[in-house]
């Protein structure tokens, strides 16, 4: 301990005069150590080749996720096949309920999100699209990454939840954001599509109801989509392309898809209903715009 000494300063400010009454020496031994070692610190961890704790850890997760690479996102064909799993989607449901109304709507229709419901798209309309855009993201436009809070399950079952909606009708609907759908051909058959082939009274079940609520014009590939039970109401199914041969085998072509575009005739789209689920084959269909 420094010695306290009974000697008080000189000065004297009103009548208030100072003591000097020295630090102890253990305190200022200390203040002296600490300056000496921000002095190697400082430029040895924050501008010299030293790791700081947050740099550590990075370097650690990412040595981690490198020896543990997470499940690769499936692909579509995949996601179809987990498409008929109704309690998934119904997982779905209450995962979008609870977490994704705040910015898409109750139904879907949008707010601080965008629509998912219309025939526009940001990052692509497929089930692995979404689940893609789902799992990680678009932070910088405010869209969670959802990777790190959901189940891998919740995320698959909440995509195709999210691809049902299309065709739904909100109560508020957003106006449109990102590029119009457009639904690839199937490679196989590709080009069929143009043909339209299903329009022309191709008697199986579901086209007759297509074409009457969908109402397309006459021959035009519109949305009547001929494959058994898909199109509830003349919906838009994401599905196979028909083929050139018109009368589609039961059940193989699911539809005409959307076609923004590709019937000249049709413009309504946007609300008919999806029936995605009800399309089992490929995962393709006609693309848009090859028609008249
Ligand atoms: C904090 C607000 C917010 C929440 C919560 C949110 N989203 Fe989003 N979402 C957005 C925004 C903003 C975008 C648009 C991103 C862009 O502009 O690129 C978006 C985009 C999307 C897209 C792409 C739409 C397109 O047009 O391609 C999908 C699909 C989607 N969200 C699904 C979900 C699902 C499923 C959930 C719940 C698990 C969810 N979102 C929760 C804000 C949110």
């Amino acid at each position: 301990m420094a010695k306290v000494t009974d000697q008080s300063f000189d000065h004297d400010y009103d009548g208030i005069k100072e003591y000097d009454n020295p630090l102890p020496r253990w305190w200022v031994w200390m203040f002296v150590l600490c300056v000496v070692w921000a002095v190697v610190y400082v430029p040895y961890y924050h501008f010299g080749p030293g790791m700081l704790p947050t740099e550590v850890y990075d370097e650690d997760m990412a040595a981690w996720l490198a020896a543990h690479p997470p499940e690769p996102l499936p692909d579509e064909a995949a996601m179809i096949e987990m498409a008929a799993d109704e309690s998934l989607v119904a997982t779905g449901a209450s995962v979008f309920a609870s977490r994704c109304v705040t910015c898409h709507g109750p139904d879907g229709g949008g707010q601080v999100g965008p629509n998912l419901t219309d025939d526009y798209t940001l990052h692509g309309y497929s089930r692995a699209a979404i689940v893609k855009v789902v799992n990680d993201g678009v932070p910088a436009k405010g869209m969670l990454a959802w990777k790190n809070q959901l189940s891998r399950q919740e995320i698959y079952g909440v995509a195709l939840y999210v691809y049902g909606l299309r065709g739904t009708t909100p109560a508020n609907p957003k106006p449109p954001q990102g590029d119009p759908i457009v639904d690839e051909p199937v490679p196989a058959e590709g080009g069929a599509a143009a043909e339209g082939t299903p329009a022309e009274g191709t008697p199986t079940e579901g086209a007759a109801e297509g074409t009457a609520e969908g109402a397309p014009a006459e021959g035009a590939p519109a949305e009547g989509a001929p494959a058994e039970g898909a199109p509830a109401e003349g919906a838009p199914v994401e599905g196979a392309a028909p083929t050139d041969e018109a009368v589609p085998a039961e059940g193989a072509p699911t539809g005409d898809a959307v076609v923004d575009g590709s019937a000249p005739t049709d413009q309504a789209a946007p609300t008919d209903p999806p029936a995605a689920d009800a399309a089992p084959a490929a995962d393709a269909a006609p693309e848009a715009g090859e028609s008249p």
